[in-house]
C-alpha cells in the first residue's frame, strides 16, 4: 500500500513565526496531511526547528545571549504557536538532538567514504579582532554581481547571486565592524558536480508533475553548473566534523539540516518504542514523499537534499514539492524592523478563540502564493470571517440546529414511513452519481428519476456534496488548495440554498413528512461538512461533530486508515440523535478591532533589535546611577503659547518646585496633567525651550499608536521618592 510521508520545512530558530510563514509551508502541509488522513491514507508528517548555522549564533550575538538559549526560546514558542494554530505532525523535533547528529555525522563519514568530499586550503575572511573565521552571514558587503550594498557573504538577497565569499567588495565583519583579513583555513568540499546529470534526470523525470516555480529555479541552478561546494564551516555551534585534525569545524548547515527530517523520523520512531521504523518511511518504495516549503527553500529540497539521498543510497526521494511564493501584508513585503506584518503569536494573543484560529486558516488558505505572490490584509480576514465563515457556513448549521430545536425535540428527525427506504435510496443515487463525470448533469439527468424519495432540491444538495467532496479532493492532491477551499465552501453555499428552497418552516405546518425528510437531510449534511471542511477547520469541524454526537475526525495524527471523504456524502448520523444545544461557530469581527489592528502595523514600537545595544553602547550601574529619577507631583499646568507640543509645568519634588516644558501638548490637556505623580530626570542640566527655562525632564513611553504615555508610579508614593 502507498503510504505518505509529509515534510514541511525546519523554521530557523531564530525569529518567531508571521503568518507568512504558514502562508508558504506550514498550512497547505497540514491541509494536505489531514485531507489524506482523512481519504484514510496512511501519513507520517514530520517538521522541527533547523538549530545551527549563523542566522542562529548572529541572533544570539544580538540578543546577547548563547545559541543554545537563543534555540530554546524560539524552539518551544514556535512549537506553542504551532500547536494552537492547528499544526498536526506527528512530530516536531529539533536538529540539536544527539540524534540528529549522529545521523548527520553518519551520512558525511559515508559521503567521505565515498570519496565525495575533497579536503581543501581556501581562503576565507577571518575577523583579527573577534579571531575568527566569518562564515556565511558573518560578512555583509557589496555585491559583485548588482552592487548591492548589503549583501550578505555567499548570497545577494537583492539579486540572488551566489558566490564566493572573497569576491565581495568592501567586506565588513558583523561580529566587530572591522573589515577583515583574508585567511588560509582547510575544508571539505562536497563534489556537487558529480551529481549534475543524475539532479538533471530526476528533475526532468519529474517535469510533467511539479509546479512551474519550482522547476525553473531547479533548472536554472542546474543550467550554471553544480560546483564544489564547502560542506564544512569554522564555527564551535553546530555538528561537529566527525574526522581527527577538524577541531572547530563544523558540518554546514546545507549539508545538515535537511538530513533533520530524517532524525525527526527517527525520534518519532523511538518515541513509538519501534525504533526501526524510520526505514519503513525513508527507505521504502512504497512511500511517496512531499516536502513543503516557500521559495526560499526550494533548491535545498529539488536538488541539495535529493543529491545528498542519492550520495547515500537506499533512500527515497521527493515525489513532489509543491513550493510556495510568498505572502505579503497588507501590499508590502514582510519586515521585522519595519515591524510590518503578523507574528502567529500575536494573532493568537489578540484572538485566541477555536473559531478565530479557523477563520484564519481559512484566509490564509483562501489567499495562498499558489502561483504568485499574494497579500494578506485585515480587510480580507474580517470579510471572511463575516460574509463567509459566519454568513454562509455558521448561518446553515445554525438555521438548522435552531429548526430542530423548535420543531423537532432537539433531534435529528425519524425518517416518516413514507420515506422509510430514504438511505438505500440515497445510495443508489450516490451510485447513479458515480457513473457521471459533472454535477450539473447528473443533476438534470437524476432529478426526477429518484422522484419517490427526492425532490430535485433534494437531488441538487446531495449532488453539490457529492460533487463537491470529488472535486476537491482532487483539488488536494494536485496542491491547488485555494480552489481545494472554494470548492468546499461552494457546498455549504449550496446547503445553505437547499433551506431557503425548501422552506421547512412551510412544510413544518404543509407536509410534515417533507419536512422531517429536509431536515434529515440538512443533519445528514453537517455531519457532510464536518468531514468535508476538516482540513482547513479543524477546530469548528471538532465542534460540529461533538454537537451531532458523532466522534470527531479531523485527521489528526494516528487517525483510523477509514476513506470518509469519499463517503461523505452518504448518511452518517442516526435518526433521533438528540444535539447539543446551538453554539455560535464564528463570532463577527467588528470593524474598530479591525481599525486597531490596521493601526499597529508599521508602528514605531522599538523592536527588541533597536533596544539590544552594542557591546560597546552598553553602559554600567554605576553609569546609570548618575542618573537621578525622582518621583514630582504635577501642581499646575498651562499650555506654552504658539506651541503645538509644549505644556509648561509646575511639579513638586517634595522639598523643592521646579518648571518643567514637557513635549506632551498633543497627548494630555493641562487640566489632566494637574494631580498626576510622574517621574522625572532631577539632575539633567537645565535648559532653554522657546525663551523659557526647563529644568528636568519627565519620562513618557511610546505607544503603539504613535502617541505618547507618561510613566507613573503604580501605587501612591510621594513626591521625591527616589526612583531605581
Ligand atoms: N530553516 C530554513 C528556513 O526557515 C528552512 C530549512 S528547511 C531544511 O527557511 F530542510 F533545510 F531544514
Ligand atoms: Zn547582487
Amino acid at each position: 500500500m502507498t503510504q505518505t510521508l509529509i515534510t514541511a520545512a525546519l523554521p530557523y530558530v531564530n525569529s518567531f513565526l508571521h503568518l507568512g510563514h504558514l502562508a508558504g509551508a506550514y498550512l497547505p502541509a497540514d491541509m494536505y496531511s489531514r485531507f489524506l488522513r482523512l481519504s484514510g491514507r496512511k501519513v507520517l508528517f514530520v517538521c522541527g526547528s533547523d538549530e545551527h548555522g549563523v542566522a542562529i549564533t548572529i541572533s544570539a550575538d544580538k540578543e546577547h545571549t548563547t545559541p543554545d538559549k537563543i534555540i530554546d526560546k524560539y524552539h518551544f514558542a514556535n512549537k506553542l504557536a504551532f500547536e494552537r494554530f492547528g499544526m498536526s505532525f506527528d512530530i516536531f523535533s529539533r536538529t540539536s538532538l544527539p540524534e540528529h547528529a549522529e545521523t548527520a555525522q553518519e551520512f558525511f563519514l559515508d559521503w567521505l567514504k565515498k570519496g565525495l568530499l575533497v579536503e581543501k586550503e581556501e581562503n576565507q575572511f577571518y575577523d583579527e579582532e573577534a579571531q575568527m573565521f566569518l562564515p556565511d552571514r558573518y560578512v555583509e558587503g557589496t555585491c559583485p554581481n548588482c552592487g548591492n550594498e548589503r549583501a550578505r557573504g555567499d548570497q545577494c538577497d537583492n539579486c540572488s547571486a551566489n558566490y564566493n565569499q572573497t569576491d565581495l567588495l568592501n567586506p565588513k565583519s558583523v561580529v566587530s565592524g572591522k573589515t577583515p583579513v583574508v585567511r588560509s583555513t582547510k575544508h571539505w568540499y562536497f563534489k556537487m558536480g558529480d551529481f549534475q546529470e543524475r539532479l538533471e534526470h530526476y528533475i526532468e523525470s519529474n517535469a510533467t508533475q511539479w509546479k512551474d516555480n519550482v522547476l525553473q529555479q531547479s533548472r536554472s541552478w542546474l543550467k550554471q553548473g553544480l560546483a564544489d561546494r564547502a560542506a564544512t564551516r569554522d564555527m564551535t555551534w553546530g555538528i561537529p566534523v566527525p574526522i581527527e585534525g577538524a577541531k572547530g569545524k563544523v558540518i554546514y548547515v546545507w549539508f545538515e539540516a535537511v538530513l533533520g527530517y530524517i532524525s525527526a523520523t527517527k525520534e518519532w520512531a523511538n518515541l513509538h518504542n519501534s525504533p526501526e521504523e524510520w526505514k519503513q518511511w525513508w527507505q521504502n518504495p512504497d512511500t511517496e514523499y512531499i516536502a513543503f516549503l516557500g521559495k526560499d527553500n526550494i533548491v535545498f529540497h529539488t536538488l541539495i537534499f535529493p543529491m545528498l539521498l542519492m550520495a547515500k543510497e537506499n533512500y527515497i526521494l521527493p515525489t513532489n514539492v509543491p513550493a510556495n511564493e510568498f505572502m505579503n501584508f497588507e501590499g508590502k513585503k514582510f519586515s521585522k524592523s519595519m515591524n510590518w506584518g503578523i507574528f502567529l503569536h500575536d494573532f493568537q494573543r489578540d484572538f485566541p478563540g477555536a473559531g478565530q484560529t479557523d477563520a484564519l486558516r481559512y484566509t490564509i488558505a483562501m489567499n495562498l502564493p499558489e502561483t504568485k505572490d499574494s497579500d494578506f490584509t485585515w480587510q480580507d480576514l474580517q470579510a471572511r470571517n463575516n460574509n463567509e465563515l459566519a454568513a454562509i457556513f455558521g448561518n446553515f448549521v445554525n438555521r438548522v440546529v435552531q429548526f430542530l430545536h423548535k420543531n423537532f425535540d432537539e433531534k435529528v428527525p425519524a425518517l416518516p414511513e413514507r420515506f422509510a427506504k430514504l438511505t438505500d435510496a440515497w445510495k443508489l443515487l450516490l451510485e447513479d452519481f458515480s457513473r457521471e463525470e459533472s454535477r450539473e448533469q447528473a443533476q438534470e439527468k437524476y432529478e426526477n428519476k429518484h422522484l419517490r424519495y427526492f425532490s430535485p432540491n433534494d437531488v441538487a444538495l446531495i449532488a453539490a456534496i457529492h460533487f463537491g467532496a470529488k472535486k476537491a479532493a482532487e483539488h488536494y492532491s494536485r496542491f491547488r488548495f485555494r480552489d481545494a477551499v472554494s470548492e468546499t465552501m461552494n457546498i455549504a453555499r449550496a446547503a445553505n440554498k437547499y433551506f431557503n428552497d425548501t422552506a421547512p418552516w412551510k412544510t413544518v405546518k404543509s407536509d410534515h413528512d417533507e419536512c422531517a425528510k429536509t431536515l434529515y437531510i440538512c443533519s445528514q449534511t453537517i455531519g457532510a461538512l464536518s468531514v468535508l471542511f476538516a482540513p482547513i477547520l479543524p477546530n469548528t469541524c471538532t465542534t460540529l461533530s461533538q454537537m451531532i454526537g458523532v466522534q470527531p475526525e479531523t485527521g489528526e495524527p494516528n487517525s483510523e486508515l477509514i476513506d470518509r471523504w469519499s463517503k461523505a456524502a452518504f448518511p452518517a448520523i442516526a435518526e433521533q440523535t438528540p444535539l447539543a444545544s446551538p453554539e455560535v461557530l464564528f463570532t463577527k469581527i467588528e470593524d474598530s478591532t479591525i481599525a486597531e489592528q490596521v493601526s499597529k502595523m508599521g508602528a514605531t514600537t522599538q523592536t527588541t533589535a533597536e533596544i539590544k545595544a552594542e557591546p560597546s553602547e552598553m553602559i554600567t550601574i554605576d553609569d546609570f546611577k548618575k542618573i537621578k529619577l525622582r518621583t514630582a507631583l504635577v501642581i499646575s499646568a498651562e499650555r506654552v503659547p504658539k506651541s503645538e507640543k509644549l505644556l509648561k509645568l509646575q511639579v513638586t519634588l517634595g522639598n523643592e518646585t521646579r518648571q518643567i516644558l514637557a513635549g506632551i501638548a498633543k497627548f494630555y490637556t493641562p487640566e489632566e496633567m494637574v494631580g498626576k505623580t510622574v517621574i522625572v530626570v532631577a539632575n539633567l542640566q537645565p535648559a532653554k525651550l522657546m525663551g523659557m527655562e526647563s529644568q528636568g525632564m519627565l519620562l513618557a513611553a511610546n505607544t503603539p499608536e504613535g502617541t505618547l504615555a507618561l510613566v507613573t508610579p503604580e501605587s501612591i508614593v510621594g513626591a521625591g521618592a527616589e526612583v531605581r
